[in-house]
């Protein structure tokens, strides 16, 4: 069965066509990345304008690596939430024009629940369950249970900023450009970056919570950087006035004290839910290099199956729409035309 996916629900325009939910055929991602950049972030009216003069081209170019016609599509899929209200109507209306123009099934698909399916593209072997998953993405950070590939619940989540957030505003805090969070990666990876130059806090927010809280790192970085602030709100200090190397050290601190935070809850996780020796783990996040060389180690350490994704697929791509959209319809789930675009996630939360 090839499922055509379509995924607009931030900033970037994508269109992937995977067979019976694992072979990805095609993935073609239309980055906005440039449009934003002067903003230092998304920008909705952009990103959904973009996503109209994108959309179309990208589904065309899908059909085309995929070496398929229309007509050789079985369903259409989409991320119809959570994002931007005005890029996610873009995504469902060209799903729901295509899925009624062909007369196929259209499913709708939760994009973080797709995140945490990324791992499991181009992977033959089927997955343990039950699964423990983690989302660390720009809007969420989360851990869930998984007893199928389609059910999961809500074990945690952040009670303020995502991770991807935090590390987009640290970097913006250290004057790195925009995209920061991978920015910030690269300049804490450095070989001779001192993480150990500060100390920035780890929140736990009461013993064993599997709940994340991301805002004080952030602040603490910033008192870090530009001094404690006057009564007032002035700063001591701009970020210009730290050195290459200091701005490097902090970042590595920073990268630091994010990942130990997942890791913390992770290690809370496993010790409450025993049962689960799978771990599924997506989101932007998920590209990071820290993040991706503790995870490995944990999961040897513990004889856990990970399955982390590939990088194309760590970041917001259609194939894991496609891809978890072929196990929903395979379950039943079926949508129809009144499909709504809906700005919040539902993953776990049924
Ligand atoms: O999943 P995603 O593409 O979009 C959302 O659904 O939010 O995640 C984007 C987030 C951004 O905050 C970006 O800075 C972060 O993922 N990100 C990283 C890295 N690569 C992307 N954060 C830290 N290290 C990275 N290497
Ligand atoms: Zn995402």
């Amino acid at each position: 069965m090839n499922i055509l996916g379509i995924e607009s629900s931030c900033d970037e325009s994508a269109a992937a066509v995977v067979q019976d939910g694992v072979r990805v055929l095609s993935s073609v991602i239309a980055s906005q990345v440039d449009l934003h950049a002067e903003y230092g972030g998304v920008v909705p009216e952009i990103a959904s304008r973009a996503h109209v003069s994108q959309l179309t081209p990208t589904i065309s170019k899908a059909l085309c690596d995929a070496g398929l016609e229309l007509g050789q599509i079985d369903a259409v899929a989409v991320g119809h939430r959570p994002g931007l209200i005005g890029s996610l109507l873009v995504g469902v209306s060209a799903a729901k024009a295509l899925a009624w123009a062909m007369g196929v099934p259209i499913v709708g698909v939760d994009h973080i629940h797709a995140h945490l399916y990324a791992g499991l593209l181009d992977q033959s072997e089927a997955v343990e369950m039950p699964a423990l998953g983690l989302v660390v993405s720009g809007g969420h950070t989360a851990i869930y249970k998984l007893t199928s590939v389609t059910d999961c619940q809500l074990l945690g989540a952040t009670i303020d900023d995502a991770i991807g957030e935090a590390y987009d505003k640290a970097a913006t805090i250290l004057g790195l450009a925009y995209p920061g969070g991978p920015r910030l990666d690269a300049l804490a990876s450095q070989p001779d970056a001192d993480e150990t130059v500060c100390k920035l806090p780890i929140s736990r927010l009461g013993k064993d919570s599997l709940d994340f809280s991301y805002s004080g790192l952030k602040t603490a970085l910033l008192y870090e950087v530009r001094g404690i602030p006057a009564p007032g709100g002035v700063f001591q200090r701009d970020h210009d006035a730290l050195s290459e190397l200091h701005k490097r050290d902090l970042a590595a601190c920073f990268q630091n004290a994010a990942v130990s935070a997942v890791m913390l809850k992770l290690g809370h996780a496993l010790k409450q839910y025993g049962e689960c020796h799978t771990l599924l783990v997506g989101g932007g996040v998920s590209a990071n290099s820290r993040l991706r060389a503790e995870l490995v180690t944990l999961a040897s350490e513990r004889g856990l199956e990970l399955r982390l994704p590939a990088m194309e697929y760590c970041m917001d791509n259609a194939a894991m729409i496609a891809g978890l959209a072929w196990h929903l319809h395979k379950a039943g789930v079926e949508d129809d035309l009144t499909l709504r675009a809906v700005p919040t996630t539902g993953c776990g939360r049924s």
